[in-house]
């Protein structure tokens, strides 16, 4: 079977300074990834590669069997971005905004009304969907960045922290909505400091630093290879390794 995704020898060079270093890895079809890595290892990055909003420096990232190059820059139908920070219209509305994206990939609006109504449940903002977006708290605004970016129902789904800065409630009803995606096939791909979330929800991890993978696996095969009990302590042996 072709991976869902497969990244290699990815690398950015910004201004002679090497930011992601020919990383190489592969996701499969209902697979959950975890990119790891500490503050500035790069993991930003490599997504902006991975869903076409950053060229890479070389190396190549494959989706669902295509060539980033052979898919169109930016707005991809089969890839979902939720990015790090929020891209979103703050003088929009929470429904103009899901609107907006859904227009944007030419979903049909009774395919759209339906989508965006589920959406909202899910992300908890329907009694805010008349409010506008710059007046949404900072947890409201992580899950409209969320919703916007799976209004077109991508298959394969990059999630830079989703779950940063949200309350413990929310933040367990978001993993819900990542088991749900998972369930129903998709491929996600997210990026988390919080190690119970990782150990809770991925299949695989690759861990960064400095640019470079310094190992991968599921977090049951690298705790033994380590002989640590948790997922934190294995990521932080692996970034002292790496200082
Ligand atoms: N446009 C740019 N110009 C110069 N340096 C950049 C640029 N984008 C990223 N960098 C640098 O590349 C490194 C990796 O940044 P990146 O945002 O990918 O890290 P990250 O792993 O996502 O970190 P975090 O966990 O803090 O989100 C950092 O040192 C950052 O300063
Ligand atoms: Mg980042």
């Amino acid at each position: 079977m072709a991976h869902a995704v497969k990244v290699s020898q990815l690398t950015k060079v910004i201004k002679e300074k090497i930011i992601v270093d020919r990383i190489s890895f592969t996701v499969d079809k209902g697979e959950v990834f975890g990119l790891l890595g500490a503050n500035g290892s790069g993991k930003t990055t490599t997504f902006n590669m991975m869903s076409g909003l950053l060229t890479p420096s070389s190396g190549e990232v494959e989706v669902l069997g295509k060539s980033l190059k052979e898919m169109k820059k930016g707005g991809i139908p089969e890839v979902g971005m939720v990015t790090q920070q929020d891209s979103f219209y703050e003088t929009l509305t929470v429904k103009e905004n899901l609107e907006f994206f859904a227009d944007q990939f030419g979903i049909p609006k009774k395919v759209s009304r339906e989508r965006i109504s589920d959406l909202l449940k899910r992300v908890k903002l329907t009694s805010k969907k008349n409010a506008l977006a710059s007046s949404l708290s900072g947890g409201m605004k992580k899950r409209l960045n969320l919703a916007c970016s799976l209004v077109h129902d991508p298959i394969v789904i990059f999630m830079d922290e989703p779950t940063v800065g949200l309350d413990p409630v929310v933040r367990k009803e978001i993993w819900e909505l990542l088991r749900d995606l998972h369930k129903a096939g998709k491929v996600i791909i997210f990026t988390s400091h919080y190690m119970d979330e990782v150990e809770e929800l991925c299949d695989k991890v690759a861990i960064m630093f400095a640019g470079r993978i310094v190992d991968s696996g599921t977090p049951e095969k690298l705790k033994k290879k380590y002989k640590l009990n948790q997922m934190e302590d294995v990521f932080a042996h692996l970034i002292k390794r790496g200082v």
